[in-house]
């Protein structure tokens, strides 16, 4: 195969970015078309990805356009069922996450993944590429903390985005459906280990419309794994100081921290407020590189037919681990996995 032809779903906040990786730097892809809702979205598509055909149907792009593979970045209720008709069409498939909005359409997307195992089917969970992550990952794989029994995750998005987060409650999902997959696949990754139970709480100081949708603007979490290891997951919507992604993983013979303190740099600013580092504002930003390294490795999976890491069995599990953690939150008692 020469050059990867792709076709891109979703030019929104996230399609955006992976669309000008694949045009501009994946070397062995090339973003040969691009599907949206949005006319302006598609203008966008033209005229600055210099991609030749758009579409407004996606069942359209995929009759019309010369692809090998395609980049689903569009709402999630329609990831499973874009990924199925691609899958049925013969091309490789990148999806963002969500897997699917809840457990059933997971599951649908399994079978549709099994009946094509030649085809590269990749989930974007792009923490794992990130190099803080991965590297966090070589050093316990090498066995720099001795065993790790415990991940306490932070996710909480900047106070200046709580708005949209407002105005997007009623159908997002809740907090802990919209914000905890990205956290609920770290633990599982760094343990090495189902989640077997959860109890989740949630809190509100600061914003009573989230209680109006029976959501809450933040969370709390406690995880019982499997192999007798623990979590605790902080999630939530009102960081002052921007957008503060942190892990740590703790094991028997030591400890590793990502990011505590979520820098922009490594600059150091001085002024009548005192020396300070100031901190990432967004998802874009703190995840760029591995948007693009995962883009990457995607493509490399399709050129060395070589299967990716991350399954489709992951996207399941984050997603009946979050339902769970809703069950909890809404039920106010300790929810097992699978019950
Ligand atoms: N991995 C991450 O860190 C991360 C971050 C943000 C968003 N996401 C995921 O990425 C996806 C997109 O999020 P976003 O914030 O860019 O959303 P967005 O609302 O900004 O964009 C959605 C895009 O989907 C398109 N779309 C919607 N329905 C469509 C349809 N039926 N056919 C064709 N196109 C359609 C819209 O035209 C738009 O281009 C979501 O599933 C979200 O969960 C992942």
């Amino acid at each position: 195969m020469s050059e990867i032809k792709v076709g891109i779903v979703g030019l929104g906040r996230l399609g955006k970015v992976h669309a000008r990786n694949i045009a501009f730097k994946i070397p062995g892809a090339k973003l040969v078309a691009a599907c949206s809702i949005m006319e302006a979205e598609l203008q966008y598509a033209k005229e600055e990805l210099k991609v030749s055909e758009t579409f407004t149907s996606y069942k359209e792009m995929l009759e019309k356009a010369d692809l090998d593979a395609v980049a689903i970045v569009s709402s999630s209720p329609c990831h499973c069922d874009q990924i199925e008709k691609a899958l049925a069409k013969g091309l490789h498939v990148f999806t963002e996450k969500p897997l699917g909005v809840d457990v059933e359409e997971c599951k649908k997307a399994e079978k549709a993944v099994e009946a094509h195992p030649d085809q590269v089917f990749f989930l974007g969970f792009m923490r794992r590429f990130d190099p803080s992550y991965s590297y966090a990952k070589k050093k316990i794989e090498e066995g720099a903390i001795g065993t790790p029994y415990m991940v306490k995750a932070t996710g909480i998005d900047p106070e200046a985005a709580v708005e949209g987060a407002i105005k997007f409650a009623p159908t997002s999902g809740g907090l802990f459906i919209d914000m905890s997959s990205h956290d609920v696949d770290l633990i599982r990754w760094f343990l090495g280990s189902e989640v077997k139970e959860v109890y989740a709480l949630g809190a509100n100081f600061k914003h009573p419309e989230f209680l109006s949708c029976n959501d809450t603007e933040t969370g709390a979490a406690l995880f019982q794994l499997e192999n007798g290891g623990i979590a605790e997951l902080h999630v939530g919507r009102t960081a002052a100081h921007g957008y503060h992604i942190e892990t740590e993983i703790v094991g028997t013979e030591g400890s590793i921290r990502i990011s505590p303190v979520p820098e922009k740099n490594l600059a150091i600013l001085y002024d009548r407020y005192g020396a300070r580092q100031e901190c990432v504002e967004s998802f874009p930003e703190r995840f760029d590189e591995a948007y693009l390294l995962e883009m990457q490795e995607f493509i490399q999976c399709i050129i060395e037919k070589k299967k990716p890491k991350l399954s489709v069995y992951d996207g399941t599990r984050a997603t009946e681990i979050c339902f769970a953690m809703k069950k909890s939150f809404e039920e106010k008692r300790l929810v097992k996995l699978g019950e």
